[in-house]
């Protein structure tokens, strides 16, 4: 059984004193959540006043993008050690708007993702088709590459020990999420290709979570099925209350 794992991308949202004043508010609500892994994905800022104030509770936080590279002239970048530093345990990897604003590339989420892992950070390495992909039934043949390329070259441990969030990117701040029927589906194709390629034990504890339009309302329908292991949240996670009923309804006892 895999533990749930429900994080929050703030994106470019919450200066520190917000971010710091959101713990204050969020931590009372899921004190007694022992079951579900739960990370703060903050801007870089925000990183080191976020892990100070959940230095003593089981939220992890995670920056929303990292550097390959150990140090050097790569003006406007932050390295693993950086986010190690300050108490920074997981990186999202990946994530489409990277992919579709900056020109990130899978080779790049590929080198990102091995550092990572050498830093001692857990990747939450981001996949997903577009609407023209889906549409013209290329779904999993993207997904197969992305899984494939990204996550090329790494142990079956490593891989089991990572996270892979399937983000399609039309339902990304549409509203317009992906059916449970959908997700499950589009789940269950990556564990298998993890399968093919890294075993089945690998692919058995590899979390797979889902992200796009998660709500209160819809999080619960989509947990509970089999292959969807929790979920990355946008826009209902910038509230406490909803993101703690997010993570309430990920629960495995709730599921
Ligand atoms: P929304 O939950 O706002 O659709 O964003 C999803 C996402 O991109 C999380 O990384």
């Amino acid at each position: 059984m895999r533990t749930p794992f429900v994080a929050a991308n703030w994106k470019m949202h919450k200066t520190v004193q917000e971010a710091v004043d959101y713990a204050r508010s969020f931590l009372p609500l899921v004190e007694t959540v022992s079951d579900v892994d739960i990370v703060l994905a903050p801007s870089f800022l925000a990183l080191p006043a976020l892990a100070e104030a959940t230095a003593h509770s089981r939220i992890g936080v995670a920056a929303q993008n990292v550097s390959a590279e150990p140090h050097g002239a790569f003006t406007g970048e932050v390295s693993l050690g950086m986010l190690h530093a300050v108490g920074v345990t997981q990186v999202i990897i990946g994530h489409s708007e990277r992919r579709q604003l900056s020109g990130e590339t899978d080779a790049g989420v590929n080198a990102k993702s091995r550092a990572a892992i050498d830093a001692g950070l857990t990747p939450i390495v981001c996949v997903g088709e577009t609407l023209d992909e889906r549409e013209t039934d290329r779904t999993f043949d993207v997904l197969d590459r992305q899984v494939g390329k990204g996550l090329a070259g790494l142990t079956p441990e490593q891989v089991a020990a990572l996270v892979v969030a399937y983000e399609p990117v039309w339902a990304i701040g549409t509203g317009r999420v992906a059916t449970p029927d959908q997700a499950d589906a589009v789940h269950r194709h990556i564990r298998e290709h993890l399968t093919s390629h890294f075993g089945d034990t690998s692919a058995s504890a590899c979390r797979v979570i889902y992200g796009g339009s998660v709500k209160p309302g819809n999080a619960a329908e989509l947990m509970a099925r089999a292959d969807v292991d929790g979920a990355l949240v946008g826009g209902a996670s910038l509230d406490p209350v909803s993101f703690a009923a997010i993570v309430t309804a990920s629960r495995p006892s709730t599921r």
